[in-house]
């Protein structure tokens, strides 16, 4: 007799890319790079004093509704305090989105490939997952309208998205949410936010006088804070006063709430990543065109590569040099793999062990 859901058998958890201590330990290896996870290569700096400064406040739970990181997102977005939620991490906005939303019978529409926890937490969430997949590694958003039924509660859009790069432009988004019935979410997740080139979509034009579009950005990957876990989504305030009801008290801890807060202050260091991420991925470019390899320009910090047949021996030779990047299988995109840039020293060591792989064959 078993005692959970049986429809969670079915379900393939997520597997997220592997961590450092985790191939050390595997390997043997003293030295690995990660360039798997969409993380930034530098830890921030500026954060030290203000988790030193709350570290005497430990025993005590954290404010559960954020009251200074609200005010300065409010201030920083010009929206309303009422319309930002906050997550332990912008992943726990994905689950408490759909627990707000979905009845049984409930349908979610995701593109294929795209974020996996999409369709993962819907399914966990008792709603049918339509899939719409990708045309030429974009979004197909006439697909996607067309895919809208009466049962239809949440589209989800990553943009950029993940694990292609590419990303949608502000006019595209704009004739797609025309065509979208007020009765539908649609979820805009911009973890990948700061990356974005100038025609990125101005999204929360499109909030205004919309109740049924919400955003989410995160403080994991252009800020450095992914280990602390923390990330915002702005919706109408009926949504965002729901969400906040569904969400556990104390969902973000103190230390990711005063280092968000020093996050935002330091214009120096987000500047200083975006510009070095943008450099080096010209570097990564030059090298793969060299290399032979397709890869589409990407408007984040990760290049999805195109490698032409399987992956599985590359990413068991570069994990043997101590390189974790991240294979495509549980995406279907077989003979993809995805590289997040990393430090320059990182990123060529990266370039030179597949050139040693490829030397190989
Ligand atoms: C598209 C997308 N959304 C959300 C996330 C999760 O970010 P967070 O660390 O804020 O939970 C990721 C992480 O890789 C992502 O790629």
């Amino acid at each position: 007799m078993k005692i959970y859901r049986q429809e969670l058998e079915k379900i393939k958890g997520y597997k997220p890319g592997k961590p450092i201590e985790e191939v050390k330990r595997e390997l043997g290896l003293a030295q690995v790079y990660k360039l798997a996870s969409n993380e930034i290569p530098f830890s921030p700096f500026y954060i030290d004093k203000a988790i030193l400064d709350d570290l005497k406040n430990i025993n005590r739970y954290p404010e559960g509704g954020c009251f200074y990181l609200r005010e300065r997102i409010a201030k920083k977005l010009k929206v309303a305090k009422n319309q930002i939620i906050f997550g332990n991490g912008s992943d726990e906005l994905i689950v408490l989105t759909l627990r707000a939303l979905i009845e049984k019978g409930d349908e979610v529409i995701v593109s294929y490939p795209t974020f996996l926890i999409y369709e993962i937490q819907a399914r966990i969430n008792n709603a049918k997952v339509i899939k719409v997949p990708l045309k030429n590694l974009g979004y197909c958003l006439d697909e996607i309208a067309k895919k809208v039924t009466k049962k239809t509660k949440i589209i989800f859009i990553a943009n950029p998205d993940n694990p292609t790069g590419t990303y949608l432009p502000h006019r595209d988004v704009e004739s797609f949410l025309k065509k979208i019935p007020d009765r539908v979410l649609v979820y805009f997740d911009e973890a990948y936010f700061e990356f974005a080139p100038k025609d990125f979509p101005r999204t929360l034009q499109f909030l205004k006088g919309r109740k049924n579009v919400m955003l989410t950005r995160t403080f994991s990957k252009a800020y450095g804070l992914a280990g602390l876990r923390i990330g915002y989504g702005v919706a109408s305030r009926e949504l965002a006063e729901i969400l906040n009801k569904v969400r556990e008290p104390f969902n973000v801890n103190r230390f990711a709430q005063v280092a968000a807060i020093a996050a935002l202050k330091d214009k120096y260091f987000l500047k200083k990543v975006v510009s070095y991420i943008k450099r080096e991925k010209l570097y990564l470019y030059k090298e793969l065109k060299k290399c032979g390899l397709c890869f589409r320009q990407s408007a984040t910090n990760f290049i999805l590569i195109d490698y032409g047949k399987d992956t599985t021996g590359l990413y068991n030779y570069l994990l043997s040099k101590g390189i974790v990047v991240r294979t495509l299988k549980s995406w279907g995109l077989d003979n993809f793999f995805r590289v997040t840039v990393g430090k320059h020293k990182e990123n060529k060591k990266f370039i030179s062990c597949l050139r040693q792989c490829f030397s190989q064959k």
